[in-house]
Parts: C-alpha cells; sequence; structure tokens
C-alpha cells in the first residue's frame, strides 16, 4: 500500500446546489425549484453527473485515500439521506476513506428528521453542521429563515441521539434588530443543544441579494461595524466559558478533538477536489473552479468533458499571501518563519499594537490577540504588504 504520511491531508468537496428557498442575505451558488424549472436539472441528474466527475477525479489524482469528505450547499439535507449516502458511498469506491476519515454534511434544520440522521449515520457520516443562525423569530424573519428558532436545537440533538459524534451550529450576528439580549438567547440555545462546534459569522450585506436591495431601499440598516465587534466578543466570552476555545477567527470547538478538519485542510494549503456545480478545487498549487449551473454541469459531464470553467496557477507571491491570509486565521498562528524581513518587522509593529500574542511572537509565531481577531483583515494587510515592499 502506498504511503500517504508525507503527503498534506486530501479532502473531497461536495456542492449541493439545492434549496427550498432563498434566504434573503445568501448569495451561494444555489438554485430552488421554480429556478431550475424547464432547465432539465434534477437531484438524480446531479448524482450522475457527480458520479461522472468522481470518475474524472481518480484519472486525475490516482486512487488516494480521502481523510475528509465534506458535503455542503446549498441543502444536502433537501436531496435526502439516501442519495448523500450514495455520494459517501461512491467516494469510497473510487478514492477509499482514509482510516478516522472525517464525513461530514451540511444540513438545514426544517428537512432533518430522526430517522433522517439515522441513516446518515449508518451510511458512515461522523459529522453534522446545521445552520440555525439565531434563536431570536424576529431576527430569522429578517433573515427570511424558513425554520422556527427551536427546531435547530431539537435537530442538534436528534443527530448526537443518532449517533453522529459532532455536530456543529452556524449562527449569524449582527444583523440589524438583534440586541444584545437575543444573542445571548441564540448563545444559551447553542450551548443546551449540546453541540461541540460553533460557527459564528457577522452577516455580511452579498451585493445581488434581496438583503442588499432591502438596505439600499432603507428599509433595513446596514450591519454596524461597532456592534458587530462587540457582538464577537460576547460570543467569545459565553463560548469561552463553556470550555470552547476558538480555532480559527470565526469557529470554536469543545476540544482538539471537536474542531473541523476539512476547513482546517483550506486553511492550511490542503489538496482538496470539489466536486459539483461551481465547486472549486485545489491540488498543488493549481487551483480551477466548475461551471455554476447545475444543468450545464450535467451536459458537459454527460458528453463526456470536464466540467471546468477555468483555472489558475498561483504564482509564489500570490501562495505566499494566501497562506499568510488563511493561517493567520488560526488560533495555532502563522510561523514566522514564513515572513521576511520587512514582513517580522510589521510582525513586532502588530505585537506592540496588541494585535499579536507577543509570548507567541517571542516563540517564533504570528497569533493574534482578540482585538486582532477582530482585527484580522487589517493584520494581513500590514504583514502582506511590509513582506512585498
Ligand atoms: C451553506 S450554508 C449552511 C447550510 C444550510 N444551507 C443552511 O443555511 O442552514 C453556510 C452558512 O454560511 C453562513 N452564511 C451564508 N451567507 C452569509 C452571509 N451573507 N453573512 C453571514 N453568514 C452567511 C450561514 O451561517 C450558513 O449557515
Ligand atoms: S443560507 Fe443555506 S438555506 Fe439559505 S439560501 Fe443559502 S445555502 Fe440555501
Amino acid at each position: 500500500m502506498a504511503d500517504w504520511s508525507s503527503v498534506p491531508p486530501f479532502g473531497i468537496y461536495v456542492h449541493v446546489p439545492f434549496c427550498a428557498a432563498r434566504c434573503g442575505y445568501c448569495d451561494f451558488n444555489t438554485y430552488t425549484a421554480s429556478e431550475l424549472a424547464g432547465s432539465g436539472a434534477s437531484p438524480d441528474g446531479w448524482l450522475a453527473a457527480v458520479r461522472q466527475e468522481l470518475d474524472l477525479a481518480v484519472r486525475t489524482v490516482g486512487r488516494r485515500p480521502v481523510d475528509t469528505v465534506f458535503v455542503g450547499g446549498g441543502t444536502p439535507s433537501l436531496i435526502g439521506a439516501g442519495r448523500l449516502g450514495e455520494v459517501l458511498a461512491a467516494v469510497r469506491d473510487a478514492f477509499g476513506l482514509a482510516p478516522g476519515a472525517e464525513v461530514t454534511t451540511e444540513s438545514n434544520p426544517e428537512s432533518t428528521s430522526p430517522e433522517f440522521f439515522a441513516e446518515l449515520a449508518a451510511a458512515g457520516f461522523t459529522r453534522v453542521s446545521l445552520g440555525m443562525q439565531s434563536a431570536a423569530p424576529h431576527v430569522l424573519r429578517v433573515l427570511e429563515r424558513r425554520h422556527t428558532p427551536g427546531r435547530a436545537v431539537a435537530a442538534a440533538r436528534e443527530a448526537r441521539a443518532a449517533g453522529i459524534g459532532h455536530v456543529n451550529l452556524d449562527l449569524i450576528y449582527a444583523t440589524p434588530g438583534e440586541t444584545d439580549d437575543d444573542l445571548r438567547a441564540s448563545l444559551d440555545a447553542v450551548l443546551d443543544a449540546g453541540v461541540d462546534h460553533v460557527s459564528a459569522y457577522s452577516l455580511i450585506v452579498e451585493d445581488g441579494t434581496a438583503l442588499a436591495r432591502r438596505v439600499a431601499r432603507g428599509e433595513l440598516p446596514a450591519p454596524d461595524d461597532d456592534v458587530a465587534a462587540a457582538r464577537y466578543e460576547l460570543i467569545d466570552d459565553r463560548l469561552t466559558a463553556a470550555g470552547f476555545d476558538w480555532y480559527e477567527v470565526s469557529n470554536w470547538a469543545s476540544s482538539p478533538g471537536a474542531v473541523c478538519r476539512h476547513n482546517i485542510g483550506y486553511w492550511r494549503d490542503g489538496d482538496w477536489w470539489g466536486l459539483g456545480p461551481g465547486a472549486h478545487s485545489h491540488l498543488a498549487g493549481v487551483r480551477w473552479w466548475n461551471v455554476k449551473h447545475p444543468a450545464r454541469y450535467a451536459a458537459l459531464l454527460g458528453e463526456g468533458e470536464s466540467p471546468e470553467a477555468d483555472r489558475e496557477l498561483l504564482t509564489g507571491a500570490e501562495r505566499h499571501t494566501e497562506r499568510v491570509m488563511l493561517q493567520l486565521r488560526l488560533a495555532s498562528g502563522l510561523p514566522l518563519a514564513l515572513l521576511d524581513g520587512p514582513g517580522a518587522a510589521a510582525a513586532t509593529r502588530a505585537a506592540d499594537d496588541g494585535l499579536l500574542d507577543p509570548p507567541a511572537l517571542a516563540a517564533g509565531r504570528a497569533v493574534l490577540t482578540r482585538r486582532g481577531r477582530l482585527l484580522a483583515d487589517r493584520v494581513v494587510q500590514q504583514l502582506v504588504a511590509a513582506a512585498s515592499v
């Protein structure tokens, strides 16, 4: 058997491009049934095409055991546990799973049930990530979410009861109209659900979304940066007090074994193949991405062609910028050895400004302080700009 211990971890991402309805803030590559009507795209057509892309992937990469699988979306739970199990079986047949592989699927609370989670566990899924966003009904309404506040917590409990070892809840904070007390109630609900992982994202007003149009019309105020910063601190305080540690700026885990290894692969310059419409892939410095529309994606594969839309070979400077940008977001930080003289000097200045942790710096790593986490993009810019002067 080949020895894979010396190569970087290998992940498979599978993009499910279907949602029951589009949430007002979301610009992900996903389609509702009415948007797909007449295009010929369907969950079964998608599954057949993903199998064809998997064949292409094995022919390209060779049989290489997969360390992590992440089925994301869109709404994977919408296509049912049967199809999700078939996708995983196809990945297993094509590449094989490494011992102890992490296998995650995202799910929307309203399209899950105890039976759904039992089927997932039987198929080999080890982790479920649920979009909760908030426990406040008026915040869910602004976000145009369809589930009731309690459904996400109930779904997380059902997943654990079904034997899914790791469960995440996603929160969105600083939504217009959210109060500190709303966020406290959301955090209480998350902790009450007994999950081992929490992702919390500040609401981004993405161009072209219904939310952006409402903000432009003055129907809703734009999220406020100072409010978002205060809410981030509230989240970090509450989760830390409950025994969670941040391991990436927007992610907290209750133990080292609860971190999402698949996402760590993205942040640490790992290799992954993204299957499905619009999915991005990265192998040894080459990046490519698929055509976005599910009908076009299936048609290309049906004709025996690659679904790739375009690719780029990162230059040394681009790879360096990406490494700084991604690794600095991790609690493990960035080895100072990756920075040149001006970059290291900028890191010292950032530590003097309270943005990087001085003891970590003395030990050879750039690790964000909490203030630094709030200003992570600025610190990245400082380190990269200094290094490229
Ligand atoms: C693909 S979705 C998760 C699975 C599922 N579709 C759902 O919504 O429940 C990924 C996560 O990204 C976050 N997200 C998406 N758009 C966002 C935005 N504009 N601002 C902040 N967070 C966003 C949400 O927390 C969402 O749960
Ligand atoms: S947030 Fe999730 S459910 Fe809502 S539109 Fe985006 S992918 Fe679909």
